[in-house]
């Protein structure tokens, strides 16, 4: 979303893209090409041109990018940037989606990385840092301090075998945000004391090493709420569907259908009957010709009915760019930035 890009650019200390799209929107919002980095499994040589050309800072997710990447300076002349997404060793305990540990698309292997910085030292571009990224949606700050440290402590190993010194460390992030009952908060203190020693440790370990920690949803995920109108009510065997123009054409990760094993309710509310009112409990479903297109299971809310507005909270990430808008070509939703 190019507005909410444009507004979180002057508040953040850098930008990590995911496709030469993105760096086009974190550069038109006027971020810092120097403070943002590109990482991705799947980099296209058109777009390793494009992040090169842009001067910006990409994650090495394999040998061929490094390749390619040297021939890419080899026609330009320029000098490219590079960090190596590193693939650990580890997994992040107790996270929604594990990016890191085991077999992985993303990243490097922590165990062929000296091999392929040694190439980056062969190839004269330039070595700047380390990536991890273990896993995303952690609400046990226990959890995201023991990974931070064994990141720290990993990449402090494959150090000595870089071919300069190490100027950035991205320690990953994995900051979750509360959906589903019972679902408290992220307790920040111990990861801000454990941050607080690694980095008095970096100081002396690592002394050029600018540490990086990357988070999403955390930032916006609870800035957003989605909004559909009821388009009907009906009754079907004793159960009460509430059909909205929304669906998970709109909200796939409300839906339950971005990666949920058990399906569970976002925190959903009628957003023109906030007062307490008569309550039921309904089904929210949308307009696709799938069972799967279910904003709420058998929840309590208030009365509604034709007209009425169903409000999803915790909406802010996730949302619009991760679903299947085209499907039976209902009209998107239109994103406003208040
Ligand atoms: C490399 C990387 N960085 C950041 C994120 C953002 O994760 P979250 O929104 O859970 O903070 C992801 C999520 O997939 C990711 O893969």
């Amino acid at each position: 979303m190019p507005a909410l890009v444009c507004h979180m650019a002057g508040l953040v200390d850098g930008i990590d893209v995911a496709s030469a799209g993105e760096l086009k929107v974190a550069l038109d919002a006027g971020a810092d090409a120097q403070e943002i980095s590109f990482a991705g499994p799947a980099k296209r040589r058109v777009e390793l041109q494009q992040a090169v050309a842009a001067g910006i800072l990409i994650n090495i997710e394999s040998f061929r990018e490094v390749a390619e990447l040297a021939s890419i300076c080899d026609d330009t002349g320029d000098v490219a940037r590079l960090a190596v997404r590193v693939n650990p060793d580890f997994e992040l305990k107790s996270s929604g989606m594990k990016m890191g540990g085991g077999a992985k698309q993303f990243g490097v292997d922590a165990e062929q990385v000296p091999e392929l910085l040694a190439e980056i030292g062969r190839s004269g571009m330039a070595f700047e840092g380390f990536h991890l990224f273990a896993g995303s949606q952690n609400l046990k700050p226990e959890a995201i301090v023991e990974a931070q440290g064994k990141s720290y402590e990993l990449a402090l190993r494959l150090a000595q075998s870089a071919p300069s010194a190490v100027r950035f460390l991205n320690l990953g992030g994995g900051f979750g945000i509360p959906y589903f009952p019972g679902e408290q908060p992220l307790d920040l203190a111990p990861i801000a004391a454990n941050l607080a020693g690694i980095a008095e440790r970096a100081r002396r370990e690592l002394p050029e090493a600018e540490l990086v920690i990357e988070l999403g949803r955390y930032l916006v995920g609870e800035a957003g709420i989605y909004v559909a109108r009821i388009v009907d009510r009906k009754l079907s065997r004793g159960q009460t569907f509430l059909v909205s123009d929304g669906g998970l054409h709109h909200h796939l990760s409300a839906s339950g259908n971005f990666g949920q094993v058990i399906r569970k309710n976002y925190p959903v509310a009628i957003g023109n009957r906030m007062l307490p009112a008569e309550r039921e409990t309904v089904s929210v479903v949308g307009p696709l010709c799938t069972p799967l297109d279910l904003l709420a299971d058998r929840m309590e809310l208030a009365v509604a009915r034709a007209g009425d507005l169903v409000v999803i909270f915790q909406s802010g990430a996730y949302g619009f760019t991760a679903s299947p808008q085209a499907f039976l070509g209902h009209p998107p939703c239109t994103e406003l930035l208040v």
